[in-house]
C-alpha cells in the first residue's frame, strides 16, 4: 500500500539534509522495497517569506493527512525581528499541537566508531543504546496559571505550574512499555516523589500501567536527578526510560551528548493511536537547528536527519527490516571512517553533505 510522507524541510541546512533523505526513499520506491509517496511543503522563515505565515493552513492540511511527517530544521538571523506569533519557530509549535505529539523519543545510540571521542570513558558509552520517551504536551511549560506579577511589596513573583492528569501519564507510560516490548523489556521512570505531587501522582499511574497491561515489563523508578547522575556513570543499566516534560528535555539532552555531535541525534514524535486504525500521527526531526553558520556549504552532517527517517520506517510504517539497513549503513560507513566535518578525528575521510549520503546509500543499498 502507498505510504504518504510530507516533507517540510524548512531553513539553513534543512533543504540540504532532507536532499540526502529523499535520494534513499527514491532507491526504496525503485527498488519496490515500498512505495513511499512525497509531498513537499514549506516551514519557518522559508514560509514567512512566501506567505507570512511559519506555515500555510494548506500545508498543515497536507501534514495532517500524511502518514508521517519529515522535518528538517526552522530559523534563522534573517528571521530574528519577525513578529513572534509568525516567527519559524511557530511552524514546529503548531505542528506539535494540531498533530497532538505528546510523546518525544530521543534514541541514544552510541556507534562504535565514535565511542573514542565520547567525553566520558569509551567502555562507559560503547555498545549504549537507550532511548528517551519525553512527555512533550503537558507539565510545567503548559500549566496555568503561568505568570509574573508584581507584589505589594514592589517585588516581582514568577509561576510556572506543573499539572499532569492521570490520563496524560497512562497515555506516555503506554508508549515507554510498548517500546520496551520490541527491545529488551526495561523501563526506568524518572520523577520526584520525594518533593513534587505530581512526582507521586505519576509514579503511581505508571505503577498501575506497568502491573494491569504490561506484567511481563520490569519496571524501576529512579529520582529524575539520581537519574541524571547515573546516566552520566553508567547510562547502559537503562532502556527505556520515560519522564514528564520538564525533566525529559534535561535527561534526553543528557544522554545525547554521551554520544556524540548534535549532527548525529535522531527523534520521533508521536500522538495517539487512532481507535479505528490503530495508526499514529508522527513527525520526525533531527535534534538540531537549521545552523546558519554551515548552510549552503556542504558541511551539514545528514546523519541526524537520515536517523529520523530510520525511525519513521520503524515506528510510522513498521518496516523494521529497511530501518535496521539503514542504521546498520550509518554505523558501516562510520566504521570505514567516512566523516563529515563536524565528527572528523584523526585520520577520518573527510567528506561533504552529499558525499555522506552517497555513501550511506550504497552501504544501504548493499544490504
Ligand atoms: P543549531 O543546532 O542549528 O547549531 C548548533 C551548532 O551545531 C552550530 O555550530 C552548527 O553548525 C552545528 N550543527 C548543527 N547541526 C549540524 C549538522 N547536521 N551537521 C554539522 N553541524 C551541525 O543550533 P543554534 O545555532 O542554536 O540555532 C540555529 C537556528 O536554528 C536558530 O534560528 C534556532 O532558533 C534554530 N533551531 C531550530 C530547531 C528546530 O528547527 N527544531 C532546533 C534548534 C534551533
Ligand atoms: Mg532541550
Amino acid at each position: 500500500t502507498t505510504k504518504n510522507l510530507f516533507l517540510l524541510p524548512g531553513d539553513g541546512i534543512g533543504p540540504e539534509i532532507m536532499a540526502e533523505v529523499k535520494a534513499v526513499i527514491g532507491f526504496i520506491n525503485e527498488a519496490g522495497l515500498a512505495d513511499f509517496q512525497t509531498d513537499e511543503g514549506l516551514v519557518g522563515g522559508c514560509a514567512y517569506d512566501a506567505h507570512g505565515r511559519a506555515i500555510s493552513e494548506e500545508d498543515m492540511a497536507k501534514a495532517l493527512a500524511a502518514d508521517a511527517v519529515l522535518f528538517g530544521a526552522v530559523g534563522g538571523p534573517k528571521w530574528d525581528a519577525v513578529p513572534y506569533d509568525v516567527r519559524p519557530e511557530a511552524g514546529l509549535l503548531r505542528l506539535r499541537k494540531d498533530l497532538g505529539l505528546f510523546a518525544n523519543l530521543r534514541p541514544a545510540i552510541c556507534y562504535p566508531a565514535l565511542a573514542a571521542a565520547s567525553s566520558l570513558k569509551p567502555e562507559v558509552v560503547e555498545g549504549l543504546d537507550i532511548l528517551i520517551v519525553r512527555e512533550l504536551t503537558g507539565g510545567v511549560y503548559f500549566g496555568e496559571p503561568k505568570e509574573i506579577v508584581t507584589l505589594e511589596n514592589g517585588q516581582r513573583r514568577a509561576v510556572d505550574t506543573q499539572l499532569y492528569t492521570t490520563g496524560e501519564i497512562e497515555r506516555i507510560a503506554r508508549v515507554a512499555f510498548d517500546l520496551a516490548r520490541t527491545r529488551s523489556g526495561r523501563v526506568a521512570s524518572a520523577e520526584k516523589r520525594n518533593v513534587m505531587k505530581s512526582g507521586v501522582l505519576w509514579n503511581q499511574v505508571v505503577t498501575k500501567v506497568g502491573a494491569d497491561e504490561y506484567p511481563e515489563i520490569k519496571l524501576e523508578h529512579v529520582l529524575a536527578d539520581n537519574c541524571a547522575m547515573q546516566l552520566v556513570r553508567w547510562p547502559k543499566q537503562y532502556d527505556v526510560i520515560v519522564c514528564d516534560n520538564l525533566f525529559g528535555d534535561i535527561l534526553s539532552d543528557v544522554a545525547a551528548m554521551l554520544t556524540g555531535s548534535l549532527g548525529m541525534l535522531p527523534s520521533a514524535s508521536l500522538g495517539a493511536p487512532d481507535p479505528a486504525t490503530g495508526t499514529r500521527r508522527a513527525l520526525y526531526e533531527p535534534v538540531h537547528g537549521s545552523a546558519p553558520d554551515i548552510a549552503g556549504q556542504g558541511l551539514a552532517n545528514p546523519i541526524a536527519m537520515l536517523g529520523s527517517f530510520a525511525m519513521a520506517l520503524r515506528y510510522s510504517f513498521g518496516l523494521i527490516d529497511l530501518a535496521e539497513k539503514l542504521d546498520a549503513a550509518i554505523a558501516e560507513v562510520l566504521d570505514s571512517g567516512t566523516r563529515t566535518k563536524d565528527i572528523a578525528s584523526e585520520g577520518s575521510n573527510v567528506v561533504s553533505t552529499t558525499e555522506m549520503g552517497a555513501a550511506i546509500l550504497k552501504a544501504f543499498k548493499a544490504k
